[in-house]
């Protein structure tokens, strides 16, 4: 089987690396790839964000199955087409990527099916959003409707940083059309989790729970990033609570999706607040989590073919990871001055030391090869990515890795996993 994998961030590295290893597979493409993948499998220099391409390089390369690692094709459709063209594929339809692509109709949905979610507000007009403002004591959660790549959300210290947040949005247009629109939202505090659940239209398969650290610095310091590190288990998610998350988020929403008619063909990802034990569904994302794909798949034991065709197929009865490392840790390594703007093209020394140490993966996200040495080539670098018995283990095994990994302004958080570690 030739499988097409559609992105180029540390999420599609682990899942090129993984999928590479089945049996049932005889050449993995990546489109556009990054440094890792380019050792891995053949990168195609399609642009993600055209469908036309996307559809034309499957058909060209007799691609069998193709995998959408982002959301952005995903809410343009690519997945429709692909399917339109003939080909299976891991990712929901147009409509269901709405779940992603429109925080309003995401928070109806969670509304019309009951789960427990913020209080929210939804706004098109600024005005009238100002004026919301001025009601509450309590500084709110502001979020532009639409796709604004990770940064489109402000959780205001205080109501003058709120209505900033608005102008910004549905004034400056900051975000572009992706602001017209924006939800304000009850602040919501507690410990956030993400619980991934894949789908084929009929039945699901919920996958090992796992926590991301969204800000930049130790402490959950600074400005949010995309992920600065992710480690499973998270021992906030207490086998009660994984049964509320399971009875009380996943089952209504598998419900939700059947009673509204989406067809849903891949990952959900459900972003959680668990606040005094009890699941809030904070958003849903229509595609895996990064970096949390790197730890998920370093827990799936044997061959994820089955998990990801199955989706595509309807055919995920009965699939289930065989037994794997009980816990898996990925740490991110960033260009310094990320979320800002950063250098590129950076030399990465120590990759290969580190290729020979056991149950530790350098996961690439921006990177490319020159010149046949790796440089770097985005905000987020490369991911450390171990597996083992515990998260000390996890988190001793990836920082030892860290330790031989360089390239000028390095920057890393040394505290991932630290609700979970005992020192
Ligand atoms: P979202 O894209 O909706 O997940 O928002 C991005 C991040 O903002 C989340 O991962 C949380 O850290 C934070 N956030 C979003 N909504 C809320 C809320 N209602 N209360 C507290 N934090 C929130
Ligand atoms: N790590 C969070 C995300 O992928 O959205």
């Amino acid at each position: 089987m030739r499988v097409l994998v559609v992105g180029s961030g540390g999420r599609e590295h682990a899942l090129v690396s993984k999928i590479a290893q089945s049996g049932l597979v005889s050449e993995v493409l990546c489109a556009p790839g990054n440094g890792g993948t380019a050792q891995i499998a053949r990168n195609c220099p399609v642009d993600v964000e055209s469908v036309a391409a996307l559809t034309t390089l499957a058909r060209e390369e007799a691609v069998d199955f193709v995998v959408i690692g982002p959301e952005a094709p995903l809410v343009l459709g690519a997945a429709d087409a692909l399917r339109e063209a003939g080909v299976l594929v891991f990712g929901p339809g147009r409509e269901a990527a709405q779940l992603e692509g429109s925080k309003a109709f995401a928070k109806a949905f969670i509304e019309r099916h009951g789960l427990a979610t913020a209080a929210a507000r939804v706004f098109e007009d600024a005005v009238q959003a100002h004026a919301y403002l001025d009601t509450l004591t309590v500084p709110p959660v502001i979020k532009a409707d639409g796709l604004a790549a990770g940064k489109g959300v402000v959780v205001a210290q205080t109501i003058a940083e709120a209505h900033a947040a608005v102008d910004a949005m549905m004034g400056e247009r900051a975000f572009g059309e992706a602001g017209a629109t924006v939800v304000i939202e009850e602040r919501l505090v507690g410990q956030e989790v993400s619980f991934h659940v894949v789908l084929d239209g009929s039945t699901y398969v919920p996958l090992v729970a796992a926590q991301d650290h969204k800000a930049v610095g130790d402490g959950d310091t600074g400005p949010n990033t995309g992920g600065m590190g992710a480690y499973s288990p998270p021992p906030v998610v207490t086998p009660d609570v994984e049964q509320r998350i399971l009875q009380d988020i996943v089952e209504p929403t598998v419900q939700g999706l059947k009673t509204d008619g989406l067809t849903f063909r891949g990952v959900l990802f459900i972003g959680l607040m668990i606040v005094e034990g009890v699941p809030y569904v904070l958003e849903y994302n229509v595609r895996f989590g990064d970096p949390e794909t790197q730890v998920l798949l370093a827990r799936w034991g044997g061959d994820v073919l089955p998990l990801l065709l199955g989706a595509a197929k309807g055919t995920l009865q009965g699939v289930a990871s065989e037994p794997g490392p009980a816990c898996a840790m990925c740490v991110v390594l960033t260009a310094p001055g990320y979320p800002g703007s950063y250098p590129k093209g950076a030399p990465i020394a120590g990759l290969d030391q580190v290729a020979t140490v056991s149950q530790v993966n350098v996961i690439h996200a921006g990177t490319r090869v020159q010149d046949g040495a790796v440089v770097t080539a985005g905000g987020r670098v490369l991911g450390v990515t171990a597996a083992g018995a515990t998260v000390d283990e996890v988190a001793q095994k990836a920082y030892r890795a860290i330790d031989q990994l360089h390239f000028d302004g390095m920057h890393f958080r040394r505290d991932i996993g630290h609700h979970a570690r005992s020192k």
